[in-house]
């Protein structure tokens, strides 16, 4: 159909229309007048190549996509602000955190390891866990994950540790997972990776939410005070919601439930106004507790419990915006460890070296120039000057003839430009003994990282029951994955280093003999448990940025469903109606609600706890319905509370739920929020034959 453009008319103007619209341009400021036809000749002619706002339009379309990240593609993110509790001035002159009080912006991104871009959230993996601190002295960016430790201790095995864990290189699959052949044939030939691989088989690569689990820095670094004092530091953000997991049944069933699930839950609670927050914790050491430690600090593979270097919590992180646009902010961000400003530092770890190195070099493949730093999210928020020059996007116009320091042009009466400063400027830590070490040039490791299975040990052994018996059944589940039929024992063999019962109970649930111990490169050193490594032991009981999915039908009690509803909010929670339909849903009352979820395309897993107010005549309807006998026995098995009127009771039999301290008759309201802050791991021998 022919479309007549229309010149401007009466309080029309080149950029504004009458409806207070800005008019669509063209990227060069050209006020379009017609976006929905192509310029033709004639109504039913050729495309003409005239047409520069069609080709302009492509162009742009067909350019839109860029390199994912070549790992943590698949990320969300949130701006913010970090909040300095007390002054660090005696540990360290960096000016973030130097002035109780004193509040930093934040841009932080967390993410899964192994995916693409456009995988599921939801996979068995190790999430990033990426601040960017935009700081008056220049950007930190502090690069972790939610996991203290590392698969390898030298970055040269990084692109292998890599490749093994993605999808297979001649078939393209696994996508995110890391159930396959060449991971655990990796893994099998790496010890180094054991202590590792504990924490990665346990549920905390199933966080709940990623407002709901803990991030690392991982690597030992330094805070250098005004005196040029040298204290080493661990970095641990601690959520203000606990720690909590999803068990491994409900992680894969909410990968059908919603590819986005962390994406969806971070946006929605901020957008809400539930601001997730962390604490900063530091482990603050020196030299003489590092060297009295009986592994190395420089040693990725290890961490420092808590109960040997306390945490010292200095400041906290609230997340308090969502990005305005994912790809400008999310995808175009680029944390980069080695964005380090004066009065920290790195330390040998080999791993951190290398990082230092990759994350510049990979960003400039990514981003596709050196100038990726002009981008408005990885831009400084401080004043920047320097000479560097030109480069693909160019986006600032430098002034003045000097592009060269020194430079005398200033005698000239022109601005010579910015000039190094020693007091202000970064330096490096000078007179640490990690940092005096000398010698032959060689490929080596240390002697002292060779103890891979002491710490893999103990954190096994921080686990209580329940949990080891999570990270036996997600080995047996992962290697069960595995068809090279030689990795199965060799992992096993190794294992019987960290412990000789974990191994038994892999092996049998496998069903498979138990293979012969392999050679540790150091004895195994019985080291003491770290309770603060257990997410049981350490979960708060609360509702606070939970979520109650309230199940109901025609006929159910308007009064129960208030007072149900008010609860859940008064206790920090929020909650969604789920029913056979969206409109019209008639109370007892006559008043009408609509749901927020239909049924079938709203299971339980996407809940923390579910409330069954439902009629009788509802309760019979739904206990023919597989997807409600589904939702409940679902929420069952993966041991949430289940809240109930009397007419449910139809439907609770029907998803064979039987009667513990988590199913709890509505009646009593305050009664079903206590039992809904809290999951029921005891439930579990009754619904799940663990190994
Ligand atoms: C302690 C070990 C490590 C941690 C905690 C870690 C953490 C992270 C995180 C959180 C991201 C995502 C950043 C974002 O959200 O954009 C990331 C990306 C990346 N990491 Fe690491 N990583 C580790 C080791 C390594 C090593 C050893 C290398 C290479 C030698 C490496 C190379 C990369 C690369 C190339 C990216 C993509 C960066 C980008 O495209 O912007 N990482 N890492």
């Amino acid at each position: 159909m022919k479309h007549d453009s229309t010149p401007p008319t009466g309080g029309e103007t080149h950029q504004t229309t009458n409806a207070s619209h800005p008019v669509l341009t063209t990227n060069q400021g050209i006020p379009v007048a017609d976006n929905q036809n192509s310029l033709k000749a004639g109504a039913r002619g050729p495309v003409l190549l005239e047409d520069f706002i069609l080709r302009e339009k492509i162009f742009h379309f067909d350019h839109e996509r860029i390199p994912e990240r070549i790992v943590h593609a698949r990320g969300s993110a949130a701006h913010g602000y970090f909040e300095l509790y007390e002054s660090l001035a005696d540990i360290t002159k960096a000016d973030l955190f130097q002035r109780a009080g004193e509040k930093t912006p934040v841009f932080a991104r967390f993410s899964t390891v192994a995916g693409g871009a456009g995988s599921v959230d939801t996979p068995r993996d190790v999430r990033g866990f990426a601040v960017k601190f935009y700081t008056q002295q220049g950007n930190w960016d502090l690069v972790g994950n939610n996991i203290p430790v590392f698969f390898i201790q030298d970055a040269i095995k990084f692109p292998d540790l890599i490749h093994a864990v993605k999808m297979e290189a001649d078939r393209g699959y696994p996508q995110a997972g890391s159930a396959h052949d060449t991971f655990w044939d990796f893994v099998s030939l790496m010890p180094e990776s054991a202590h590792m691989i504990m924490w990665a088989m346990s549920d905390r690569t199933i966080p709940r939410s990623l407002r709901m689990m803990e991030g690392f820095g991982v690597h030992t670094f330094c805070m250098v005070n005004s005196e040029g004092k040298n204290t080493f530091v661990k970095f641990h953000w601690k959520p203000k919601l606990g720690l909590q997991s999803t068990v491994w049944d409900e992680a894969l069933k909410l990968q059908a439930a919603d590819n986005d699930y962390h994406r969806r839950d971070l946006f929605e609670a901020i957008n809400q106004g539930n601001y997730p927050e962390w604490e900063l914790g530091l482990q603050l050491f020196d030299q003489a507790t590092a060297d009295s430690l009986p592994y190395d600090v420089l040693d990725a593979t290890k961490l420092i419990p808590e109960e040997v270097v306390p945490i010292r919590i200095i400041g906290r992180m609230v997340l308090d915006r969502n990005p305005d646009n994912f790809f400008a902010e999310t995808e175009q961000v680029a944390f980069c460890p080695s964005n380090m400003v004066p009065g920290m530092d790195f330390t040998n770890d080999p791993l951190l070296q290398g990082r230092l190195f990759s994350y510049l070099d990979t960003q400039k493949s990514r981003l596709g120039t050196t100038n990726f730093h002009q981008i408005p999210i990885n831009a400084p928020r401080c004043p920047m000057h320097n000479m560097q020059r030109d480069g693909m996007m160019q986006m600032s116009v430098p002034q003045g003839r000097a592009n060269y320091e020194p430079n005398s042009l200033h005698q000239a009466g022109e601005a010579g430009g910015p000039r190094e400063c020693p007091v202000t400027g970064f330096s490096s830590f000078q007179g640490r003994p990690d940092h005096d070490e000398q010698g032959d040039k060689l490929r080596i490791r240390p002697e002292a990282f060779a103890d891979h299975y002491s710490q893999a040990r103990m954190f096994y052994q921080s686990q209580t029951p329940n949990e080891q018996a999570h990270i036996a059944s997600a080995i047996v589940f992962e290697l069960s994955k595995v068809e090279l039929s030689h990795v199965p024992p060799k992992v096993i063999a190794n294992f019987r280093n960290i412990s000789e019962e974990l191994a038994a109970r892999v092996a049998k649930g496998l069903g498979l003999p138990l293979p012969e111990k392999s050679p540790a490169a150091a004895p195994v050193q019985e080291l003491d448990a770290s309770p603060a490594l257990s997410i049981q032991q350490n979960m708060k009981s609360t509702l606070d940025g939970r979520s109650v999915g309230i199940l109901i039908t025609d006929g159910s009690d308007a009064t129960l469903l208030k007072a149900t509803q008010e609860a859940i909010e008064a206790a920090g929670g929020t909650f969604k109606l789920i029913a056979e339909r969206i409109h019209n849903i008639a109370l007892s009352d006559g008043s009408t609600v609509k749901a927020d979820g239909k049924l079938d395309g709203t299971p339980s897993q996407l809940f923390d706890a579910v409330a069954l107010i439902l009629s009788a005549e509802g309760s019979t309807r739904l206990a023919k319905e597989g997807a409600a006998v589904q939702f409940v026995m679902d929420a069952f098995g993966h041991l949430k509370a289940i809240g109930y009127t009397d007419a449910a009771q139809v439907l609770l039999d029907k998803a064979h739920v039987e009667a513990d301290a988590g199913v709890v008759a509505l009646s009593r309201t305050d009664a079903f929020t206590k039992a809904a802050s809290r999951r029921y791991y005891d439930r579990e021998p009754n619904v799940r034959n663990l190994a």
